[in-house]
Protein backbone atom coordinates (compact mmCIF):
# COMPACT_ATOMS: atom_id res chain seq x y z
CA UNK A 1 0.00 0.00 0.00
CA UNK A 2 1.06 3.28 -0.97
CA UNK A 3 1.08 4.55 2.96
CA UNK A 4 4.47 2.57 2.99
CA UNK A 5 5.97 3.52 -0.50
CA UNK A 6 7.28 6.66 -2.17
CA UNK A 7 3.76 8.05 -2.99
CA UNK A 8 3.29 9.89 0.25
CA UNK A 9 6.60 11.57 -0.23
CA UNK A 10 5.89 12.58 -3.72
CA UNK A 11 2.84 13.75 -3.09
CA UNK A 12 3.94 15.74 0.05
CA UNK A 13 6.57 17.65 -2.39
CA UNK A 14 3.45 18.14 -4.63
CA UNK A 15 1.82 19.89 -1.99
CA UNK A 16 4.44 21.48 -1.06
CA UNK A 17 5.86 22.89 -4.13
CA UNK A 18 2.07 23.70 -5.06
CA UNK A 19 1.59 25.77 -2.15
CA UNK A 20 5.35 27.48 -2.81
CA UNK A 21 4.83 28.92 -5.79
CA UNK A 22 1.17 31.04 -5.00
CA UNK A 23 1.90 34.54 -4.32
CA UNK A 24 1.88 34.03 -0.17
CA UNK A 25 2.22 30.01 0.02
CA UNK A 26 -1.68 29.49 1.28
CA UNK A 27 -4.11 27.56 -0.49
CA UNK A 28 -7.42 25.66 0.49
CA UNK A 29 -7.19 22.26 0.76
CA UNK A 30 -9.75 21.46 -2.16
CA UNK A 31 -7.78 23.92 -4.19
CA UNK A 32 -4.71 22.30 -3.36
CA UNK A 33 -6.85 18.61 -4.45
CA UNK A 34 -7.52 20.25 -7.64
CA UNK A 35 -3.99 21.91 -8.23
CA UNK A 36 -2.39 18.48 -7.22
CA UNK A 37 -4.69 16.24 -8.99
CA UNK A 38 -4.98 14.01 -5.83
CA UNK A 39 -7.96 13.36 -3.81
CA UNK A 40 -8.87 15.25 -0.68
CA UNK A 41 -8.30 12.49 1.79
CA UNK A 42 -4.30 12.03 0.89
CA UNK A 43 -4.64 16.09 0.95
CA UNK A 44 -5.70 16.23 4.17
CA UNK A 45 -3.45 13.28 5.69
CA UNK A 46 -0.05 15.00 4.16
CA UNK A 47 -1.61 18.83 5.74
CA UNK A 48 -1.87 16.64 8.89
CA UNK A 49 1.73 15.41 9.00
CA UNK A 50 3.07 18.70 7.47
CA UNK A 51 1.56 20.59 10.59
CA UNK A 52 3.16 17.91 12.90
CA UNK A 53 6.15 18.46 10.96
CA UNK A 54 5.63 22.37 11.71
CA UNK A 55 6.19 23.09 7.86
CA UNK A 56 2.24 24.16 7.62
CA UNK A 57 -0.25 25.97 9.47
CA UNK A 58 -3.88 25.95 9.08
CA UNK A 59 -5.49 29.54 9.24
CA UNK A 60 -8.46 30.40 8.01
CA UNK A 61 -9.17 27.49 6.66
CA UNK A 62 -6.36 27.89 3.90
CA UNK A 63 -3.12 26.17 4.29
CA UNK A 64 -0.23 28.54 5.00
CA UNK A 65 3.52 27.89 4.40
CA UNK A 66 5.28 28.11 7.21
CA UNK A 67 8.63 29.53 8.17
CA UNK A 68 10.10 26.47 9.66
CA UNK A 69 10.07 24.72 6.33
CA UNK A 70 12.66 27.10 5.19
CA UNK A 71 14.94 24.23 7.22
CA UNK A 72 14.85 21.94 3.85
CA UNK A 73 16.31 24.72 1.77
CA UNK A 74 19.22 25.59 4.43
CA UNK A 75 19.99 22.01 4.67
CA UNK A 76 20.73 22.27 0.45
CA UNK A 77 22.47 25.56 1.03
CA UNK A 78 24.31 24.28 4.31
CA UNK A 79 26.15 21.81 2.31
CA UNK A 80 26.56 24.04 -1.03
CA UNK A 81 30.08 24.71 -1.95
CA UNK A 82 29.12 28.09 -3.42
CA UNK A 83 26.37 29.68 -0.82
CA UNK A 84 28.34 29.76 1.83
CA UNK A 85 31.89 30.02 0.94
CA UNK A 86 31.39 32.52 -2.25
CA UNK A 87 28.93 34.64 -0.16
CA UNK A 88 31.73 36.99 1.84
CA UNK A 89 33.54 37.04 -2.06
CA UNK A 90 30.15 38.10 -3.69
CA UNK A 91 29.59 40.69 -1.16
CA UNK A 92 32.90 42.22 -1.37
CA UNK A 93 31.87 42.14 -5.04
CA UNK A 94 29.03 44.19 -4.67
CA UNK A 95 31.01 46.99 -2.47
CA UNK A 96 33.37 47.41 -4.89
CA UNK A 97 30.67 47.86 -8.01
CA UNK A 98 27.92 49.14 -6.01
CA UNK A 99 25.42 47.16 -7.95
CA UNK A 100 23.71 43.80 -6.76
CA UNK A 101 25.58 40.47 -6.85
CA UNK A 102 24.50 37.37 -7.64
CA UNK A 103 25.40 33.49 -7.85
CA UNK A 104 23.04 31.21 -9.40
CA UNK A 105 23.91 27.19 -9.90
CA UNK A 106 22.42 25.31 -12.25
CA UNK A 107 19.26 23.49 -12.18
CA UNK A 108 17.98 21.75 -14.78
CA UNK A 109 17.45 24.22 -17.87
CA UNK A 110 17.36 27.09 -15.31
CA UNK A 111 19.51 28.58 -13.05
CA UNK A 112 18.95 29.17 -9.50
CA UNK A 113 20.23 32.03 -7.47
CA UNK A 114 21.53 30.92 -3.84
CA UNK A 115 23.41 34.01 -3.19
CA UNK A 116 21.78 37.47 -3.68
CA UNK A 117 23.72 41.01 -2.17
CA UNK A 118 21.23 43.63 -2.59
CA UNK A 119 22.34 47.36 -3.01
CA UNK A 120 19.25 48.89 -1.71
CA UNK A 121 18.03 51.45 -4.14
CA UNK A 122 14.78 53.35 -4.59
CA UNK A 123 14.45 50.89 -7.48
CA UNK A 124 16.54 48.01 -6.39
CA UNK A 125 16.90 44.96 -8.45
CA UNK A 126 16.99 41.29 -6.79
CA UNK A 127 15.56 38.08 -7.39
CA UNK A 128 15.46 36.31 -3.38
CA UNK A 129 17.56 33.44 -2.63
CA UNK A 130 16.19 30.21 -4.12
CA UNK A 131 14.70 31.94 -6.97
CA UNK A 132 14.95 29.94 -10.57
CA UNK A 133 14.93 31.94 -14.06
CA UNK A 134 14.75 29.62 -17.21
CA UNK A 135 18.41 29.62 -18.44
CA UNK A 136 17.33 31.52 -21.93
CA UNK A 137 15.97 34.48 -19.75
CA UNK A 138 19.17 35.05 -17.44
CA UNK A 139 22.71 36.14 -18.39
CA UNK A 140 24.08 33.24 -15.55
CA UNK A 141 21.44 30.59 -17.61
CA UNK A 142 23.01 31.44 -20.89
CA UNK A 143 26.58 30.49 -19.16
CA UNK A 144 25.51 27.67 -17.74
CA UNK A 145 24.50 26.23 -21.23
CA UNK A 146 27.18 26.65 -22.70
CA UNK A 147 28.30 23.55 -21.65
CA UNK A 148 24.60 21.72 -22.35
CA UNK A 149 24.68 17.97 -24.12
CA UNK A 150 21.78 17.73 -27.32
CA UNK A 151 19.77 16.16 -25.24
CA UNK A 152 19.55 19.38 -22.70
CA UNK A 153 18.25 21.33 -25.41
CA UNK A 154 15.72 18.64 -25.89
CA UNK A 155 14.71 18.61 -22.26
CA UNK A 156 14.73 22.40 -22.64
CA UNK A 157 13.04 22.78 -25.99
CA UNK A 158 10.26 20.17 -24.28
CA UNK A 159 9.83 22.78 -21.15
CA UNK A 160 9.42 25.66 -23.30
CA UNK A 161 6.48 23.89 -25.27
CA UNK A 162 4.81 23.27 -22.57
CA UNK A 163 5.39 26.00 -20.97
CA UNK A 164 5.26 29.14 -23.25
CA UNK A 165 4.08 31.58 -20.31
CA UNK A 166 6.93 30.76 -18.17
CA UNK A 167 4.58 29.96 -15.40
CA UNK A 168 7.07 27.37 -13.79
CA UNK A 169 9.22 30.27 -12.95
CA UNK A 170 7.06 31.95 -10.11
CA UNK A 171 9.62 34.20 -9.66
CA UNK A 172 9.99 35.91 -13.49
CA UNK A 173 7.50 38.01 -15.11
CA UNK A 174 5.49 36.36 -17.99
CA UNK A 175 7.54 36.82 -21.65
CA UNK A 176 6.41 40.24 -23.13
CA UNK A 177 6.46 41.06 -26.55
CA UNK A 178 7.10 37.24 -27.67
CA UNK A 179 10.40 35.58 -26.97
CA UNK A 180 13.31 34.65 -28.62
CA UNK A 181 13.54 31.08 -30.66
CA UNK A 182 16.04 28.43 -30.25
CA UNK A 183 18.58 29.93 -32.85
CA UNK A 184 18.94 33.14 -31.30
CA UNK A 185 19.48 31.29 -27.88
CA UNK A 186 22.17 29.38 -29.16
CA UNK A 187 23.75 31.97 -31.17
CA UNK A 188 24.05 34.01 -28.01
CA UNK A 189 24.93 30.57 -25.64
CA UNK A 190 27.89 30.34 -29.15
CA UNK A 191 29.06 33.70 -28.16
CA UNK A 192 29.33 33.92 -24.54
CA UNK A 193 31.49 30.18 -24.79
CA UNK A 194 33.44 32.48 -27.59
CA UNK A 195 34.02 35.50 -25.28
CA UNK A 196 33.62 34.02 -21.15
CA UNK A 197 31.28 35.79 -20.09
CA UNK A 198 27.33 36.85 -21.21
CA UNK A 199 24.84 39.67 -21.26
CA UNK A 200 21.44 40.07 -19.97
CA UNK A 201 19.61 42.90 -21.79
CA UNK A 202 16.43 42.92 -20.33
CA UNK A 203 15.58 39.43 -20.82
CA UNK A 204 13.86 38.99 -17.64
CA UNK A 205 11.65 42.05 -17.80
CA UNK A 206 12.18 45.90 -19.14
CA UNK A 207 14.91 48.03 -17.42
CA UNK A 208 16.77 44.94 -15.77
CA UNK A 209 20.52 44.41 -17.22
CA UNK A 210 23.05 41.81 -16.37
CA UNK A 211 26.71 40.71 -16.94
CA UNK A 212 27.65 37.40 -15.75
CA UNK A 213 31.06 35.74 -15.66
CA UNK A 214 31.58 31.60 -14.84
CA UNK A 215 33.03 30.52 -11.61
CA UNK A 216 34.80 27.16 -12.17
CA UNK A 217 36.11 24.39 -10.18
CA UNK A 218 39.89 22.78 -10.61
CA UNK A 219 39.12 21.00 -12.87
CA UNK A 220 37.59 23.66 -15.14
CA UNK A 221 34.13 22.64 -15.13
CA UNK A 222 31.39 25.26 -14.82
CA UNK A 223 29.86 25.33 -10.61
CA UNK A 224 28.08 28.80 -11.15
CA UNK A 225 27.18 31.90 -12.63
CA UNK A 226 28.43 35.31 -11.08
CA UNK A 227 26.48 38.16 -12.23
CA UNK A 228 26.64 42.03 -11.97
CA UNK A 229 23.32 43.44 -12.00
CA UNK A 230 22.02 46.82 -12.59
CA UNK A 231 19.11 48.91 -14.12
CA UNK A 232 18.75 50.75 -17.89
CA UNK A 233 18.71 54.45 -15.54
CA UNK A 234 21.97 53.57 -14.61
CA UNK A 235 23.79 51.93 -17.60
CA UNK A 236 23.43 50.17 -20.95
CA UNK A 237 24.27 46.84 -21.10
CA UNK A 238 27.93 48.04 -23.14
CA UNK A 239 28.46 50.63 -20.40
CA UNK A 240 27.96 47.92 -17.58
CA UNK A 241 30.39 45.46 -19.43
CA UNK A 242 32.97 47.89 -19.37
CA UNK A 243 32.61 49.00 -15.64
CA UNK A 244 32.17 45.44 -14.41
CA UNK A 245 33.78 42.82 -16.22
CA UNK A 246 37.11 43.04 -14.93
CA UNK A 247 35.85 43.13 -11.37
CA UNK A 248 33.92 40.21 -12.14
CA UNK A 249 36.76 38.20 -13.27
CA UNK A 250 39.07 38.60 -10.57
CA UNK A 251 35.82 37.89 -8.09
CA UNK A 252 35.18 34.89 -10.01
CA UNK A 253 39.41 33.57 -10.16
CA UNK A 254 39.25 34.32 -6.33
CA UNK A 255 36.16 32.38 -6.09
CA UNK A 256 37.59 29.55 -7.97
CA UNK A 257 40.32 29.05 -5.84
CA UNK A 258 38.33 29.58 -2.73
CA UNK A 259 36.04 26.39 -4.16
CA UNK A 260 39.50 24.78 -3.97
CA UNK A 261 39.51 25.17 -0.23
CA UNK A 262 36.38 25.78 1.90
CA UNK A 263 35.88 24.45 5.27
CA UNK A 264 33.49 21.42 6.36
CA UNK A 265 30.13 23.16 6.57
CA UNK A 266 28.54 23.96 10.13
CA UNK A 267 26.51 20.89 10.73
CA UNK A 268 23.52 20.95 12.80
CA UNK A 269 22.99 17.99 15.44
CA UNK A 270 21.71 15.55 13.12
CA UNK A 271 18.56 13.44 14.51
CA UNK A 272 19.98 9.65 15.57
CA UNK A 273 16.55 9.35 16.62
CA UNK A 274 13.52 8.37 14.23
CA UNK A 275 10.83 10.87 15.56
CA UNK A 276 8.12 9.83 13.48
CA UNK A 277 7.39 7.39 15.76
CA UNK A 278 5.55 9.08 18.41
CA UNK A 279 4.13 11.22 16.20
CA UNK A 280 2.46 8.12 13.74
CA UNK A 281 1.22 6.38 17.25
CA UNK A 282 -0.52 9.86 18.75
CA UNK A 283 -1.97 10.68 15.26
CA UNK A 284 -2.11 6.97 13.33
CA UNK A 285 -3.23 6.76 9.79
CA UNK A 286 -3.78 10.71 9.26
CA UNK A 287 0.36 10.89 9.45
CA UNK A 288 2.44 9.72 6.57
CA UNK A 289 5.17 8.33 8.64
CA UNK A 290 7.19 7.66 4.84
CA UNK A 291 6.53 11.42 4.19
CA UNK A 292 8.00 12.84 7.32
CA UNK A 293 10.84 10.28 7.05
CA UNK A 294 11.90 10.66 3.82
CA UNK A 295 12.18 14.23 4.69
CA UNK A 296 14.15 13.73 7.18
CA UNK A 297 16.55 12.07 5.35
CA UNK A 298 16.78 15.31 2.72
CA UNK A 299 17.37 17.32 5.72
CA UNK A 300 20.32 15.11 7.07
CA UNK A 301 21.62 15.32 3.58
CA UNK A 302 22.43 18.72 4.23
CA UNK A 303 25.40 18.08 6.90
CA UNK A 304 27.39 16.83 3.83
CA UNK A 305 30.20 18.61 2.57
CA UNK A 306 29.56 19.53 -0.86
CA UNK A 307 26.02 18.47 -0.21
CA UNK A 308 24.15 20.41 -2.51
CA UNK A 309 27.20 22.01 -4.80
CA UNK A 310 26.64 22.94 -8.59
CA UNK A 311 23.84 21.13 -10.37
CA UNK A 312 25.77 18.32 -12.42
CA UNK A 313 27.33 15.60 -10.25
CA UNK A 314 30.79 16.98 -11.06
CA UNK A 315 31.54 17.88 -7.22
CA UNK A 316 32.64 15.83 -4.52
CA UNK A 317 31.05 15.04 -1.32
CA UNK A 318 27.66 13.66 -0.30
CA UNK A 319 26.59 11.02 1.77
CA UNK A 320 26.04 7.14 1.86
CA UNK A 321 23.29 5.33 2.37
CA UNK A 322 24.67 3.71 5.43
CA UNK A 323 25.64 7.37 6.58
CA UNK A 324 21.74 8.47 5.95
CA UNK A 325 20.51 6.15 7.80
CA UNK A 326 22.86 6.40 10.43
CA UNK A 327 22.35 10.02 10.77
CA UNK A 328 18.46 9.75 10.81
CA UNK A 329 17.98 6.60 12.98
CA UNK A 330 16.17 4.85 9.91
CA UNK A 331 16.29 1.17 9.05
CA UNK A 332 18.86 0.86 5.50
CA UNK A 333 15.61 -0.26 3.19
CA UNK A 334 13.66 3.02 4.46
CA UNK A 335 16.39 5.25 3.80
CA UNK A 336 17.26 4.02 0.60
CA UNK A 337 13.56 4.33 -0.77
CA UNK A 338 13.33 8.16 0.60
CA UNK A 339 16.95 8.41 -1.70
CA UNK A 340 15.76 7.10 -4.47
CA UNK A 341 12.36 8.40 -4.78
CA UNK A 342 14.27 12.13 -3.98
CA UNK A 343 16.74 11.42 -6.42
CA UNK A 344 13.88 10.07 -8.84
CA UNK A 345 11.88 13.72 -7.84
CA UNK A 346 14.74 15.81 -8.72
CA UNK A 347 16.07 16.88 -5.31
CA UNK A 348 18.65 14.28 -4.82
CA UNK A 349 22.21 13.55 -6.98
CA UNK A 350 23.65 10.27 -6.78
CA UNK A 351 26.69 9.34 -7.60
CA UNK A 352 29.70 6.54 -7.17
CA UNK A 353 26.97 5.33 -4.32
CA UNK A 354 26.90 8.89 -2.46
CA UNK A 355 23.93 11.14 -2.25
CA UNK A 356 23.99 15.08 -2.18
CA UNK A 357 21.09 17.34 -2.57
CA UNK A 358 20.26 19.37 -5.51
CA UNK A 359 19.26 23.22 -5.90
CA UNK A 360 15.46 21.89 -6.64
CA UNK A 361 15.34 21.92 -2.93
CA UNK A 362 14.67 25.39 -3.05
CA UNK A 363 11.88 25.21 -4.60
CA UNK A 364 10.02 24.09 -1.59
CA UNK A 365 9.43 27.64 -0.41
CA UNK A 366 12.64 28.89 0.65
CA UNK A 367 12.41 32.07 -1.54
CA UNK A 368 9.02 32.98 0.14
CA UNK A 369 9.77 32.09 3.62
CA UNK A 370 13.08 33.53 3.52
CA UNK A 371 11.81 37.66 2.72
CA UNK A 372 9.47 37.65 5.91
CA UNK A 373 10.27 39.93 7.90
CA UNK A 374 10.69 39.10 11.32
CA UNK A 375 7.65 41.04 12.69
CA UNK A 376 5.75 38.59 10.10
CA UNK A 377 6.99 35.56 11.24
CA UNK A 378 6.25 36.64 14.60
CA UNK A 379 2.72 37.19 13.73
CA UNK A 380 1.22 34.18 13.95
CA UNK A 381 2.59 33.14 17.02
CA UNK A 382 1.76 36.52 18.59
CA UNK A 383 -1.79 36.10 17.46
CA UNK A 384 -2.29 32.57 18.80
CA UNK A 385 -0.45 33.94 22.20
CA UNK A 386 -3.29 36.29 22.77
CA UNK A 387 -5.74 34.16 21.73
CA UNK A 388 -5.16 32.20 24.67
CA UNK A 389 -4.08 34.44 27.50
CA UNK A 390 -6.67 37.17 26.31
CA UNK A 391 -4.02 39.77 26.70
CA UNK A 392 -2.30 41.67 23.44
CA UNK A 393 0.53 40.33 22.61
CA UNK A 394 3.68 42.08 20.74
CA UNK A 395 7.09 41.93 19.45
CA UNK A 396 9.20 45.26 19.59
CA UNK A 397 13.11 45.67 18.22
CA UNK A 398 15.65 48.17 19.94
CA UNK A 399 16.07 51.18 17.97
CA UNK A 400 18.37 54.20 19.15
CA UNK A 401 17.36 54.36 22.63
CA UNK A 402 13.78 53.38 22.41
CA UNK A 403 11.79 50.42 20.80
CA UNK A 404 10.01 50.29 18.16
CA UNK A 405 7.18 47.77 17.42
CA UNK A 406 7.15 45.54 14.61
CA UNK A 407 4.33 43.01 15.49
CA UNK A 408 1.12 43.24 17.57
CA UNK A 409 -2.04 41.03 18.39
CA UNK A 410 -4.73 42.39 20.63
CA UNK A 411 -7.06 40.66 22.52
CA UNK A 412 -10.18 41.85 21.52
CA UNK A 413 -10.98 43.37 24.86
CA UNK A 414 -13.44 46.10 25.53
CA UNK A 415 -10.67 48.04 27.65
CA UNK A 416 -7.96 47.40 25.65
CA UNK A 417 -4.10 48.64 24.98
CA UNK A 418 -3.92 50.60 22.31
CA UNK A 419 -0.73 50.45 20.55
CA UNK A 420 0.02 49.84 16.66
CA UNK A 421 2.77 48.46 14.75
CA UNK A 422 5.93 51.19 14.19
CA UNK A 423 5.02 52.53 17.80
CA UNK A 424 8.14 53.95 19.76
CA UNK A 425 8.65 54.21 23.37
CA UNK A 426 11.71 54.72 25.63
CA UNK A 427 13.42 51.89 26.14
CA UNK A 428 14.04 52.15 29.94
CA UNK A 429 10.53 52.46 31.26
CA UNK A 430 8.71 49.03 29.35
CA UNK A 431 9.85 45.46 29.51
CA UNK A 432 10.71 44.90 26.13
CA UNK A 433 13.06 47.83 26.73
CA UNK A 434 14.54 46.26 29.51
CA UNK A 435 14.74 43.06 28.02
CA UNK A 436 16.88 44.36 25.10
CA UNK A 437 19.13 46.77 27.08
CA UNK A 438 19.70 43.52 29.28
CA UNK A 439 21.13 41.58 26.06
CA UNK A 440 23.47 43.60 25.31
CA UNK A 441 27.01 43.62 25.53
CA UNK A 442 28.10 45.31 28.62
CA UNK A 443 29.54 48.87 26.67
CA UNK A 444 26.64 49.27 24.38
CA UNK A 445 24.07 48.80 26.90
CA UNK A 446 26.22 51.56 28.53
CA UNK A 447 26.08 53.82 25.75
CA UNK A 448 22.31 53.26 24.75
CA UNK A 449 21.64 54.61 28.57
CA UNK A 450 24.13 57.08 28.26
CA UNK A 451 22.82 58.33 25.60
CA UNK A 452 18.71 58.34 26.62
CA UNK A 453 16.65 60.62 28.21
CA UNK A 454 15.71 59.06 31.27
CA UNK A 455 13.00 61.02 31.94
CA UNK A 456 10.04 59.45 34.22
CA UNK A 457 6.58 59.08 32.68
CA UNK A 458 4.66 58.08 35.79
CA UNK A 459 5.43 58.62 39.23
CA UNK A 460 7.12 55.17 39.44
CA UNK A 461 9.10 55.24 36.47
CA UNK A 462 12.96 54.22 37.53
CA UNK A 463 14.97 57.34 36.50
CA UNK A 464 18.16 56.66 38.70
CA UNK A 465 20.95 54.97 36.41
CA UNK A 466 22.18 52.71 38.83
CA UNK A 467 19.11 51.22 40.11
CA UNK A 468 18.35 50.87 36.04
CA UNK A 469 21.65 49.24 35.92
CA UNK A 470 20.95 46.64 38.88
CA UNK A 471 17.46 45.71 37.27
CA UNK A 472 19.06 45.53 33.92
CA UNK A 473 21.86 42.99 35.49
CA UNK A 474 18.68 41.00 37.11
CA UNK A 475 16.71 40.88 33.83
CA UNK A 476 19.54 39.51 32.20
CA UNK A 477 19.69 36.97 34.90
CA UNK A 478 16.22 35.77 34.91
CA UNK A 479 15.88 35.95 31.30
CA UNK A 480 12.51 37.83 31.79
CA UNK A 481 11.42 41.55 32.72
CA UNK A 482 8.50 42.94 34.26
CA UNK A 483 7.41 46.42 34.65
CA UNK A 484 4.23 47.94 36.41
CA UNK A 485 3.24 51.59 36.00
CA UNK A 486 6.20 52.59 34.34
CA UNK A 487 5.02 53.87 30.95
CA UNK A 488 1.93 54.33 32.06
CA UNK A 489 -0.31 54.19 34.99
CA UNK A 490 -2.53 51.33 34.97
CA UNK A 491 -0.95 49.15 32.62
CA UNK A 492 2.00 46.02 33.67
CA UNK A 493 3.66 44.20 30.96
CA UNK A 494 6.40 41.27 31.36
CA UNK A 495 8.62 40.44 28.41
CA UNK A 496 11.39 37.82 27.14
CA UNK A 497 13.76 38.11 24.50
CA UNK A 498 14.01 36.04 21.08
CA UNK A 499 17.49 34.76 20.01
CA UNK A 500 19.15 34.72 16.90
CA UNK A 501 20.87 30.99 16.00
CA UNK A 502 24.27 33.02 17.81
CA UNK A 503 22.20 33.39 21.18
CA UNK A 504 22.26 37.19 21.08
CA UNK A 505 19.00 38.82 21.60
CA UNK A 506 17.21 40.59 18.51
CA UNK A 507 13.91 40.98 19.93
CA UNK A 508 11.65 40.64 22.53
CA UNK A 509 7.96 39.68 22.96
CA UNK A 510 5.61 40.64 25.18
CA UNK A 511 1.71 40.36 27.42
CA UNK A 512 0.57 43.74 28.56
CA UNK A 513 -1.81 43.41 31.73
CA UNK A 514 -3.80 45.59 33.15
CA UNK A 515 -2.06 46.33 36.64
CA UNK A 516 -5.18 45.84 38.55
CA UNK A 517 -5.43 42.71 41.35
CA UNK A 518 -8.34 40.96 38.82
CA UNK A 519 -5.58 40.33 36.27
CA UNK A 520 -3.54 37.04 36.36
CA UNK A 521 0.02 37.37 38.56
CA UNK A 522 2.84 37.92 35.51
CA UNK A 523 4.02 34.68 36.90
CA UNK A 524 1.29 32.42 35.45
CA UNK A 525 1.72 34.25 32.15
CA UNK A 526 5.64 33.83 32.17
CA UNK A 527 5.63 29.90 30.65
CA UNK A 528 2.95 30.97 27.86
CA UNK A 529 4.79 33.96 26.49
CA UNK A 530 8.39 31.88 26.62
CA UNK A 531 6.67 29.01 24.59
CA UNK A 532 5.66 31.67 22.30
CA UNK A 533 9.62 33.28 22.39
CA UNK A 534 10.87 29.80 21.63
CA UNK A 535 8.69 29.16 18.89
CA UNK A 536 9.57 32.76 17.29
CA UNK A 537 13.31 31.74 17.72
CA UNK A 538 12.99 28.41 16.22
CA UNK A 539 11.12 30.08 13.08
CA UNK A 540 13.54 33.14 12.67
CA UNK A 541 16.59 30.21 12.97
CA UNK A 542 15.35 27.66 10.10
CA UNK A 543 17.25 30.16 7.69
CA UNK A 544 20.41 30.01 6.26
CA UNK A 545 22.98 32.42 7.12
CA UNK A 546 26.53 32.35 5.60
CA UNK A 547 29.53 32.61 7.82
CA UNK A 548 30.74 35.82 8.34
CA UNK A 549 33.74 36.82 6.26
C1 LIG B 1 21.30 37.45 -14.77
O1 LIG B 1 22.28 36.72 -14.62
O2 LIG B 1 20.83 37.72 -15.87
C2 LIG B 1 20.67 38.05 -13.58
C3 LIG B 1 21.24 37.84 -12.35
C4 LIG B 1 20.65 38.41 -11.21
C5 LIG B 1 19.50 39.16 -11.33
C6 LIG B 1 18.93 39.36 -12.59
C7 LIG B 1 19.52 38.79 -13.72
O3 LIG B 1 18.94 39.69 -10.21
Amino acid sequence: MAENGVGPLERGLAVLTELAHTPEGRMRAGDLARRTGLARSPVDRIATTLERLGYLRVEDRELVLAPRLMELGAAYLRGSAVAGPLAPLAERLADTLDESVSLAVPDGDAVRFVVQTVRRRALSVAFRIGDAVPAERSAAGTLAAVGWSEADFVRWRARREADPEDAGFPAVPRPRGGRGDEAEFRARVAEAAARGWAVDDQLVEPGLIAVAVPVTDAAGAFVCALSAVSHTSRHDTPGLVAVALEPLRRAAHEMSAALGARPAPNRSPAERRDPSKAAKSELGPEYLQSLARGLAVLRALGDTPGGGAGGRDDTPGGMTLSAAAEATGLPRATARRSLLTLEQLGYVAARDGRFRLLPRVLDLGYPLLSGLTLGELAQPHLSALAARLHHSASMAVLDGTGIRYVARASAGRIMRVSISVGTRFPAHATSMGRVLLAGLAPEERAARLAAADLAPLTDHTVTDPSHLAAILDRVARDGYAHVTEELENGLQSLAVPVHDRDGHVVAAVNVALHASPSEPPPATVLPALRDTATRITADTTASFTPPPA
